[in-house]
C-alpha cells in the first residue's frame, strides 16, 4: 500500500468513527443515550463487530446536502456474535442527520439483510432516527419499502429483532412491527404513526410522546412492543438472553444448552398450590418458575394481557416456548388481547422449531358486547389457528380449568396436541359447575322446597361427575393424569420423546388465518 492511500484510509477510519461530530455525540450523551457504536459495543460479544460499509456516503445534492457528508451516512451495519453465535446488525446513528433514512441508508441496512437471509442468522436492528430524510423525498420513502419487503420475505426464516432506542416515527414504525421482537426504552424512545401535535390538530388531545408512543404504553397498552427496560443497558443485555432461546434460522433447532439442574427434580410446593376453592386463584408463574431450569423465565410482553402468561424457558436445557393461562388476573379468562399475544407468540415458536408448552387453567372466552363486538370470535379463532398450525411438540398440561372452547383452543388433543396431560385437580367440561347445572336443572331447581340448597347438591353431583381428568382420561383425550409435583420430570421425558418430531400440513401458498 503506497503511504499516501494508507493516510488516507486511516483519515477515513478516523472519520467514519466520529459520526455527527463530539457536539453531537455530547447532546447523544446528554439525554442518557448512548451512541450507535457504544450500543453495538454492549450488544456484542467484545471485539467482535466487523462492520462493512464505513464508507457509504449519500448521493443527494438538494438542500446543501453535497456540502455536508458523513462517512457511513448515519447507520452503522455489520457483524458480530453474542456467546458465540453470528448475527447481522445495523444501528442508526442518530448523530449523523438525525439518524434519517437516505437512500444509502436504507441501502447498507438492505444488504446485511440480504446477507443474513443467504447466511441463515438473525438480523437485530437498533431504531434511533427521524425517519425519512427530508431532504431526499421519495428516494427515502422507497429505501423504507425496501427494507419493509425484506422484514416481510424474511420473517419466518430468521429471527428479526427490533431495540428502539430513541424516535421511530411515521411509516418507519413498520419495520420493527414486522420483526418478531420489539424491545423499548422508558423515557428516551418512542413510536408512533403520527406525532403529538398532529394528534393535537386532529383529535384536539393533548398528550405527551411518553404517553403516546413511549415503552410502557406499547408495553401494556397497545402490545407493540414485548420489552420495555428502564434503561439502554438493560435493553441490550435483555435481546442478548432472548437470542440464547432462539434458533439461527427456520431450519435449526433452539440451541439445547448443558443441563445444570436435576432432571427428576419434583416440586413438592406443586402438591398445595391449586386452592381448595375452585374460584380462588394461584399465580401460574409459580408453576412455571417451579418446573424449569432454574426457574429461569424469560417472560413477554409481561405487562399486556397479563392474563394469559408467554416466554421462554428450558426444560434439561431445552429451549420451550410457554404458554399458560393466568388465574391470578381475570380468572385467567381468554380475551381478545390474549388470544392475540398467545397467537403471535405461537406462531413464532413453530416458525422457528421451539416446542410449546401449555398450562391450562382457563374458564371460557370473556363475555360481553365489548368483547363480541371488538371480534372475539375472529381473534379467538387465530389463537385455535395458530395452535392447531403448528406442528412443533406441543405439551398440554390441565391444571384446573378446562372449560367450552377454550378446552379445545389451548392446544387440546384434538388440534395436534402431542402430550396431553392433567393434574388430579383438572376439571374439563362444556361450562362451569354452577353455570351448568342452572341451566340442566333449572326446573328442578326451582320446583325445589330450598333450591339454593338444591342448587349446591346439584353443583356437586355435577363436580363429582364432569368436573374431574377422568371422563377426557377415558376417551384418551388426556395421555396420562400426574400429581403436580411430577411435572417437571414429565415435561422432560415427553421433550425428549418429541425431540424428532416430524409433522406436516398441507402444500398451500399460505393459509388465510383470521386477521
Ligand atoms: C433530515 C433530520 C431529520 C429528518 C432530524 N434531522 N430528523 N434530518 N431528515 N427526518 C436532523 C436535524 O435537522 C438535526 O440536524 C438533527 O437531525 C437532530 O435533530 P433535532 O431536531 O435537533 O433533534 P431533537 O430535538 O432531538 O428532535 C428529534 C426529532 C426531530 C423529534 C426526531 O428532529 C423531528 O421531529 N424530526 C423530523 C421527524 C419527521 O417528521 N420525520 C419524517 C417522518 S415521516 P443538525 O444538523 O442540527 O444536527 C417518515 C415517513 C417514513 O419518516 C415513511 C415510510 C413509509
Amino acid at each position: 500500500m503506497s503511504e499516501q492511500n494508507r493516510k488516507r484510509l486511516e483519515e477515513m477510519r478516523a472519520l467514519a468513527l466520529q459520526g455527527g461530530g463530539e457536539k453531537r455525540v455530547k447532546a447523544q450523551h446528554d439525554k442518557g443515550k448512548f451512541t450507535a457504536r457504544e450500543r453495538l459495543d454492549i450488544l456484542l460479544d467484545r471485539g467482535s463487530f466487523e462492520e462493512i460499509d464505513a464508507f457509504v456516503k449519500h448521493r443527494s445534492t438538494d438542500f446543501g446536502l453535497d456540502k455536508q457528508h458523513y462517512l457511513g451516512d448515519g447507520v452503522i451495519t455489520g457483524t458480530g456474535t453474542i456467546d458465540g453465535r453470528l448475527v447481522f446488525v445495523f444501528s442508526q446513528d442518530f448523530t449523523v442527520f438525525g439518524g434519517s433514512l437516505s437512500e444509502t441508508h436504507a441501502e447498507k441496512i438492505c444488504k446485511i439483510m440480504d446477507m443474513a437471509m443467504k447466511v441463515g442468522a438473525p438480523v437485530i436492528g437498533l431504531n434511533d432516527s427521524g425517519g425519512a430524510r427530508i431532504q431526499e423525498g421519495v428516494v427515502s420513502l422507497g429505501g423504507y419499502a425496501d427494507i419493509f419487503l425484506r422484514n416481510t420475505l424474511a420473517s419466518g426464516v430468521i429471527p428479526q429483532i427490533s431495540a428502539v432506542m430513541g424516535p421511530c416515527a411515521g411509516g418507519a414504525v413498520y419495520s420493527p412491527a414486522i420483526t418478531d421482537f420489539v424491545f423499548m426504552v422508558e423515557h428516551s424512545s418512542y413510536m408512533f404513526v403520527t406525532g403529538p401535535n398532529v394528534v393535537k390538530t386532529v383529535t384536539h388531545e393533548d398528550v405527551t410522546s411518553e404517553d403516546l408512543g413511549g415503552a410502557m404504553t406499547h408495553a401494556s397498552k397497545s402490545g407493540v412492543a414485548h420489552f420495555a427496560h428502564e434503561n439502554e443497558v438493560h435493553s441490550l443485555m435483555a435481546v442478548r438472553r432472548l437470542m440464547g432461546f432462539l434458533p439461527q434460522n427456520n431450519v435449526e433447532c433452539p440451541p439445547r444448552v448443558p443441563p445444570t439442574d436435576d432432571r427428576n427434580r419434583r416440586d413438592e410446593s406443586l402438591q398445595d398450590i391449586i386452592p381448595d376453592n375452585p374460584n380462588k386463584p394461584y399465580d401460574i408463574k409459580e408453576v412455571i418458575t417451579g418446573t424449569v431450569d432454574h426457574g429461569d423465565f424469560m417472560e413477554v410482553q409481561e405487562h399486556y394481557a397479563p392474563n394469559i402468561v408467554v416466554g421462554f424457558a428450558r426444560y434439561d436445557g431445552r429451549p420451550v416456548g410457554i404458554v399458560a393461562n393466568q388465574p391470578a388476573v381475570l380468572a385467567g379468562v381468554l380475551d381478545i388481547d390474549a388470544s392475540l399475544k398467545a397467537a403471535r407468540f405461537v406462531r413464532f415458536c413453530d416458525c422457528f422449531n421451539i416446542p410449546l408448552v401449555v398450562f391450562e387453567d382457563v374458564p371460557g372466552f370473556l363475555p360481553g358486547t365489548e368483547q363480541e363486538w371488538r371480534g372475539i370470535i375472529k381473534h379467538g379463532a387465530k389463537l385455535l389457528y395458530a395452535f392447531a398450525e403448528a406442528t412443533v411438540p406441543k405439551i398440554t398440561i390441565i391444571t384446573r380449568k378446562a372449560y367450552g372452547g377454550a378446552y379445545d383452543v389451548m392446544n387440546s388433543k384434538h388440534i395436534r396436541g402431542d402430550y396431553n396431560y392433567a393434574w388430579p385437580s383438572a376439571e374439563i367440561a362444556v361450562m362451569g359447575p354452577k353455570g351448568a347445572v342452572e341451566i340442566i336443572f333449572k326446573k328442578e331447581i326451582s320446583a325445589a322446597k330450598d333450591p339454593e340448597k338444591a342448587l349446591d347438591e346439584k353443583i356437586n353431583e355435577y363436580r363429582e361427575k364432569f368436573a374431574n381428568p377422568f371422563i377426557a382420561a377415558e376417551r384418551g383425550f388426556i395421555d396420562d393424569v400426574f400429581e403436580s409435583r411430577d411435572t417437571r420430570p414429565r415435561i422432560i421425558r415427553a421433550l425428549e420423546i418429541l425431540e424428532n418430531k416430524a409433522d406436516t400440513n398441507p402444500r398451500k401458498k399460505h393459509g388465510n388465518i383470521p386477521l
